[in-house]
């Protein structure tokens, strides 16, 4: 009786543990919102230490770059503006450059984690330059990925903010 009973003590303890690491994490994050979603949406996370959160926060990361890739791929094979053809060309091998750096960061996670946040920062550069081509004078054309963009950077970020945590 005595067993269950602490059994059950510290299954509570453990479960409520988690439950803030999660609020933790996102807490300390530059976009706690997106974070806490991210997170939560994913069943592994309730069992995740720090590590595996920043893990899972990758993967969705990458799960956004890839999506955000075939768009792209996808848009310019319909596209006739020169201009736009460019730029669009240009996010294109830009996404293919983070379709591989996110992956090394997923590799590096808990081995690595500064070279890990090393190649997050490379793929947020991408995403980043892929967004500012759109905005160059004088051949300015509206952006088609602005939210893909951000989200890649965002999801990278806060990544990027738990890895550093884990020093
Ligand atoms: C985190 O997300 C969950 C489920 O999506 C929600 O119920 C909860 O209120 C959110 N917490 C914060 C602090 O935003």
């Amino acid at each position: 009786m005595t067993r269950i009973v602490l059994l059950f003590v510290l299954f509570s303890l453990n479960y409520h543990s988690h439950a803030d690491l999660i609020a933790d994490t996102c807490q300390k994050s530059e976009y706690p919102d997106l974070c806490n979603s991210t997170l939560r949406s994913d069943p592994r996370s309730a069992k995740a230490d720090a590590t595996g959160l920043a893990r899972i926060m990758l993967e969705a990361a990458l799960i956004k770059a890839s999506t955000t890739f075939n768009q792209v791929k996808k848009l310019l094979s319909k596209t006739t503006d020169p201009v736009l053809k460019e730029y669009l060309t240009t996010c294109t091998d830009l996404y293919e450059s983070i379709v591989e750096e996110i992956p090394k960061a997923i590799q590096n996670v808990g081995s690595d984690n500064n070279e890990a946040i090393h190649q997050g920062d490379s793929a947020m550069t991408n995403a980043d330059t892929c967004e500012g081509i759109f905005s160059e004078e004088p051949n300015k054309r509206k952006s088609p990925f602005t939210a893909n963009n951000i989200a890649v950077q965002h999801l990278v970020a806060i990544a990027e903010d738990i890895l550093a945590s884990l020093g």
